[in-house]
């Protein structure tokens, strides 16, 4: 069990308390300024249109935000079920297969697990992760690249593992940041929440495994799970 020191504690919660703050501070201004004018230019057909794209779109982006703290913060127990994992794997990447193909990023699989081995996983978080984790490398390689999913069994002495590896071409992450890439609220994009690898982190926590992010600047990235068997 790890422990969790107080000022870690309120670390943590700082760091949240201000992503949160940041997110949510831009939107505002955008539904506020709208507001404040709207009396005196709801007859000007251009700031009308103008300002109600936005609004819906900066509402949105607040709605994603409260969904994704909700999945983050709310600890929902995994709904444990006997999972064929090479359909599961199969089928969270098909879901991603058209925005690969647009964005020229060649997908390999190379998935040596039958499609009888049974897993006890929740379908639904593990899909969460796996798809997670392939925007992270789509968003990765704006111009292309290559996105290698591998995917085999394990076994040693604390039991059978599944492991899941997703490599990527992308430009890789410096040590220094490598570091914060699960601390919820760490992004380097401007429109990044820095909540997707958290969620990841806590789900695979919740099912017992494990991860690891491996990566070199001018290489790529490779996040890799195990998953217990048994
Ligand atoms: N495959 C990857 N290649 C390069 N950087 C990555 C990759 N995956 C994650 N990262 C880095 O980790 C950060 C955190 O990722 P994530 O928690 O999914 O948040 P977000 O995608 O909203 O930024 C990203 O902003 C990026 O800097
Ligand atoms: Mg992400």
């Amino acid at each position: 069990m790890r422990q969790v020191t107080v000022s870690e504690k309120y670390r943590t919660l700082a760091t949240l308390a201000s992503g949160i703050a940041h997110e949510i501070r831009n939107p505002l201004t955008i539904i506020k300024t709208f507001t404040e004018f709207l009396p005196q230019k709801h007859q000007d057909e251009e700031f009308i249109q103008k300002y109600s794209t936005l609004t819906a779109k900066e509402v949105t982006r607040i709605e994603d935000l409260v969904n994704q703290l909700m999945s983050y913060s709310k600890p929902n127990p995994p709904q444990f079920r006997t999972t064929a994992l090479r359909n599961l794997i199969e089928d969270s990447l098909d879901v991603l297969s058209s925005q690969l193909l647009s964005r020229k990023i060649s997908c390999l699989r190379q998935i040596a697990i039958g499609s009888e081995t049974h897993v006890n996983v929740d379908p639904n978080q593990i899909h969460q992760v796996i798809f997670n984790i392939v925007l992270n490398a789509i968003e990765a390689m704006p111009a292309g690249g290559e996105l290698t999913v591998s995917a085999d069994l394990l076994s040693g002495p604390g039991g059978n593992r599944a492991r899941l590896s997703f490599r990527d071409s992308g430009p890789g992450i410096e040590a220094d940041h490598l570091k914060q890439i699960f601390d919820p609220f760490f992004t380097q994009k401007d429109f990044g929440t820095g909540l997707g690898l958290a969620i990841v982190q806590s789900i695979i926590e919740n099912h017992n495994g494990r991860i690891i992010a491996r990566s070199k600047v001018g290489e790529g990235t490779e996040m890799v799970i195990e998953l217990p068997a048994d």
